[in-house]
């Protein structure tokens, strides 16, 4: 069950990256330009809850992780774990409180040395952070975290290298050295989209488990709503930068107010063969960090669009209030009359 505690809440974060100039531009003086990957998302997490971040390719959302975990620093905003703000948090302040917030990242053929058996593997981010004083209390930790990670016997596992495991396999490793550090936290960015459709649901299923003692909350991105719906208490959808819709999972797929969302939504297959969906292709100009649009920034692509909408940027909220001044923040609690949380930015919706 979820517990009211919350353990993320990120406020209107920004994050840009410098675009590279050319030469010629650097004399003439012309002004820098930049990215702006992360432009004012807002959103919190409680313990034994998984939050989905989908969006398109692009749109910001591992630039959002990135942020939060403090590999890529915020030019805006805050970042608030536990009740500390850790924003500008020194590094060496930092340390203990990042052992609690672990990343799981997309290619497990990647993000595991080819050269470290599982044991090493789990157990090097133990003797980074000076976990278990003895080899057989960390062999005991490594055992543990394998197990909650679903690779049991853990003998089984110990002394393999990454490429005598399948890709789940390898994927439910990483989870276990991060699992080994105790965190409060998981990033899990798009952790399945490299690995074989069967073995899919299982890591999923795990990563769903594993927030459901209440202690850990999970941050899961994926460009797939399906996922999102199946899995998440609570969906973001990302849009450009930016959140443009937020609420209980379900209601967001049933009853999707943003036209972005609807378009997402109308390219998943439907489960009911009796219900057909229209796919709505999304036609305008693809969306550009570098040159975020005025007013809306799904203008250029969206089907309603009003002449009004070049006007506002619209901020996250129950709808009808998405005109009137700042306060995207979705925290899923402040609506009222029905809504349950559910908020989006669109003026018109
Ligand atoms: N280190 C970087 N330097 C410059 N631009 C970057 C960098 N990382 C990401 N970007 C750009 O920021 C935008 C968001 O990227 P990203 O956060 O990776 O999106 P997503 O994870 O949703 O695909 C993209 O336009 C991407 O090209
Ligand atoms: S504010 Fe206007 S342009 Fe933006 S999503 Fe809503 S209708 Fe479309
Ligand atoms: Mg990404």
């Amino acid at each position: 069950m979820t517990s009211e505690r919350i353990l993320l809440e990120v406020d209107d974060l920004r994050t840009r990256y410098p675009v590279r100039r050319p030469i010629a531009d650097r004399l003439a003086r012309r002004p820098r330009q930049w990215v702006r990957a992360v432009d004012g998302v807002s959103f919190s997490l409680r313990r034994g809850e998984m939050v989905a971040l989908v969006g398109e390719s692009g749109c910001g959302k591992t630039s959002t992780a990135q942020t939060i975990l403090r590999m890529v620093e915020a030019t805006g905003g805050t970042i608030t774990v536990d009740g500390q703000d850790i924003t500008t948090m020194s590094q060496r302040r930092l340390r203990p409180l990042r052992r609690g917030i672990q990343m799981v990242y997309q290619d497990p053929y990647e993000s595991l040395d080819p050269r470290f058996r599982v044991r090493q593997t789990v157990e090097e981010p133990l003797l980074v952070h000076g976990i278990g004083t003895s080899k057989s209390e960390r062999e005991e930790l490594i055992s543990s975290a394998l197990e909650r990670a679903g690779l049991a016997p853990a003998s089984l596992y110990l002394n393999r290298y990454p490429h005598e495991l399948s890709g789940g396999q390898r994927q439910r490793v990483a989870i276990a050295a991060a699992l080994a550090l105790d965190p409060v936290l998981l990033l899990a960015d798009e952790p399945v989209s490299m690995l074989d459709v069967s073995v899919r649901a299982g890591v999923l299923s795990l990563l769903d488990g594993l927030r459901r003692d209440g202690r850990l909350g999970v941050l899961m991105i994926t460009h797939d709503l399906s996922t999102a719906a199946h899995f998440a208490d609570r969906i973001a959808v990302m849009y450009l930068g930016r959140i443009v819709e937020y609420g209980p999972a379900r209601q967001v797929v049933t009853d999707p107010r943003h036209p972005y969302t609807k378009a997402l939504l109308s390219v998943v297959p439907n489960r009911d063969p009796r219900v057909r969906n229209v796919a709505q292709i999304l036609s305008g100009e693809t969306p550009n960090p570098i040159a975020i649009p005025a007013g809306c920034r799904f203008r250029p692509r969206c089907p309603i669009a009003e002449a009004s909408c070049a006007d506002v940027d619209p901020v996250l909220g129950p709808p009808g209030s998405a005109g009137s001044g700042r306060g995207g923040s979705a925290s899923g609690g402040s609506a009222s009359g029905g809504w349950a949380g559910h908020e989006v930015a669109c003026l018109l919706a």
